[in-house]
């Protein structure tokens, strides 16, 4: 499976904060927000990674993760020029998705929770059509909104309806076949002249081919949206990294325990940021996992 991390966007709702730099690099505690959906798509065993951003912004996305070789992945990019819809990244993407399937996730959006990774991994083995991660929220109207039949079965979507029929938000994280591109060639943009990811997944729907898995009250799905609840998914991020000891979303720990690389690149890559206690982490880590310190931060 192939994945796409979908990282452009305007961010005028943060203005000023996104005037001159892309919202999916601003800080989310001691990270940038990219790293968040890119170890959700690593956790879930994909390597291969096409990153979508605006023209101004993606060069510094390059200098950020470059060929992804160092975290044992293999970094591609793309331009969207304008924000079209997210459907747009599967045309943008079509040559790279190939014969494959692809997860798409939304650069802004993150993901926590115990078992996170072995939920993905089954959900990649078991996909036919596709499969959408619900997560049930205070304030659905802002969101996709996905509708289940007594036996689980999602029986309808929508997008930001005003008065929702349930509460399960449909979340940023997104798995499809290989139909994908050209149900997306078959869009239209919509009244607000957008080509939306609601009417990719509708499709799937009507073809009986959606599948909705409920991320339970055990995960977090965290907002970025607006400058408090960046705030706050900053400070969820605080509180359990400060308490446990360990980090969330840390790119080279995750590649090192998914085993795409070893012990001692992993060290080495801490070394290269060893004057923050990110760069120090990832040493011990490494350290750890080499055999040499008693082990605190695996699942
Ligand atoms: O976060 C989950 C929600 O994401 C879903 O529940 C909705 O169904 C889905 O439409 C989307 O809603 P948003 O209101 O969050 O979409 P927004 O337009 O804000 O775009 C989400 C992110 O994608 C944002 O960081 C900007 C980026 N983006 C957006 C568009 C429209 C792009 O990179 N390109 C685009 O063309």
């Amino acid at each position: 499976m192939k994945g796409i991390v979908l990282a452009g966007g305007n961010g005028t709702r943060l203005h000023p904060a996104t005037q001159v730099v892309s919202k999916q690099l601003l800080p989310v505690y001691d990270k940038p927000m990219v790293y968040y959906p890119l170890s959700v798509l690593m956790l879930a065993g994909i390597r291969d990674i096409l990153l979508i951003s605006t023209p101004d912004d993606l060069p510094l996305f390059r200098r950020l993760f470059g060929d992804g070789s160092h975290l044992g992945l293999r970094m591609e990019y793309a331009t969207q020029s304008e924000p079209n819809g997210l459907a747009e990244a599967f045309l943008i993407g079509a040559d790279f998705i190939g014969e494959d399937s692809v997860a798409l996730v939304l650069g802004d959006n993150i993901f926590y929770g115990q078992g996170l990774s072995k939920l993905l991994q089954r959900s990649t083995v078991e996909l036919e059509g596709c499969t959408l991660f619900g997560y049930a929220v205070r304030d659905p109207q802002r969101y996709g909104v996905g509708e289940t039949d007594g036996a689980g079965r999602l029986v309808s979507l929508e997008e930001k309806p005003v008065s929702p029929r349930s509460n399960k938000a449909i979340t940023g994280l997104y798995l499809y076949d290989n139909e994908v591109t050209d149900i997306a060639r078959t869009l239209r943009p919509s009244a607000r002249g957008e080509l939306e990811i609601t009417d990719i997944n509708s499709e799937y729907l009507r073809q009986g081919r959606a599948r909705l898995v409920e991320l339970n009250r055990g995960y977090a799905w965290l907002d970025t949206g607006t400058h408090e609840s960046l705030l706050e998914a900053g400070q969820f991020v605080q509180v359990l990294e400060h308490r446990q000891g360990v980090r969330i979303a840390c790119l080279e720990e995750i590649a090192l325990r998914m085993g795409y690389i070893t012990p001692e690149a992993c060290h080495r890559l801490g070394e290269e940021l060893s004057k923050s206690g990110y760069g120090r982490y990832v040493m011990e880590i490494a350290e750890t996992i080499a055999g040499r310190k008693p082990d605190a931060g695996a699942e």
